[in-house]
């Protein structure tokens, strides 16, 4: 079935980034990048190494501010909005490198994501001691049913340094939608997992995505991008040189000479 039978006609737009450039010293790893995110979509922003992708993501989250251009989410300018107040809108990541803290158990990551993420850690000062306790139970809980969700149930009592390097990213993952997204930015989600890892988690992308979270993917795993992606926007050092569904993409002669000339991973 695809991706996009779900959709007859474009979702409204959700993420929208306006003629963005970055340029780092004399380097320009983005120039006049234009793209918009529909509520509810899936997004695949792909391109060969140093492309620009991570960089897109650090400008849309907040961790850099663009030389220019401007980034909206939901009709909000989002220039001058540090990180956290973009996650607050619900623009939640995942990194490229997933760190977990490998001496804990996959609950205690999950439980100390939750820890970080509200304000209980001021709350056995303020609060009486039953009310800490169902706090704690009620976060367990979300702890556990997160862990499920990403399809780690069976793991979470092992230490987290035992798992694979792609069970890992679906700690980080799980950490993420913790966060509670209403469009959920993943860095390289299945580098690292194997061809089964893979198709699960395009299956949780999809679980995702069906709960009305958008999604902007930057992966290079091709299959995994032309399976899941409703549109697919393809940068070239820095700069947009397609954009269209998969089977548009797949058949596009600068998308093809730019991975010819990079060798393609998976393509
Ligand atoms: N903070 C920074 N300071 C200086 N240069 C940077 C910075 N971040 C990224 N760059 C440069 O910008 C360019 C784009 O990097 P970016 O990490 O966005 O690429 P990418 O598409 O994510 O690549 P990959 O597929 O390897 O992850 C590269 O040339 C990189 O070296
Ligand atoms: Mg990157």
């Amino acid at each position: 079935m695809s991706a996009v039978a779900h959709k007859l006609e474009p979702a409204a737009t959700a993420l929208s980034v306006d003629r963005v450039a970055m340029h780092f010293g004399g380097l320009v790893a983005i120039s006049d990048m234009t793209f918009s995110v529909g509520e509810g979509e899936i997004v695949s922003l792909i391109g060969p190494n140093g492309a620009g992708k991570t960089t897109a993501f650090n400008i849309v989250t907040g961790f850099l501010t663009p030389t220019q251009g401007e980034v909206s989410y939901r009709g909000l300018n989002l220039r001058g909005m540090k990180p956290q107040a973009i996650a607050d809108l619900g623009l939640i990541r995942t990194f490229q490198r997933t760190s977990v803290f490998p001496n804990d158990t996959v609950f205690d990551n999950v439980m100390i994501g939750l820890h970080r993420r509200g304000r209980v850690g001021v709350l056995p000062s303020v609060l009486g001691l039953p009310r800490v306790r169902r706090l704690e139970a009620a976060l367990k809980d979300k702890a556990a049913e997160l862990i499920d969700y990403v399809g780690l149930g069976r793991r979470a009592h092992d230490l987290a340094g035992s798992l694979s390097y792609g069970e890992q990213r679906l700690v980080g993952v799980a950490l993420a939608l913790a966060a509670e997204p209403s469009m959920l930015l993943l860095d390289e989600p299945v580098s690292g997992m194997n061809a089964s890892e893979t198709h699960t988690f395009v299956e949780l992308i999809r679980k995702v995505r069906d709960r009305g979270i958008a999604i902007l993917l930057v992966e290079h795993d091709m299959p995994m991008v032309m399976s899941v992606s409703d549109r697919i926007v393809v940068l070239n050092y820095g700069r947009i040189i397609a954009e269209g569904p998969p089977d548009v993409i797949r058949n596009d002669p600068a998308v093809i000479e730019a991975y010819l000339g990079q060798g393609v991973k998976h393509a």
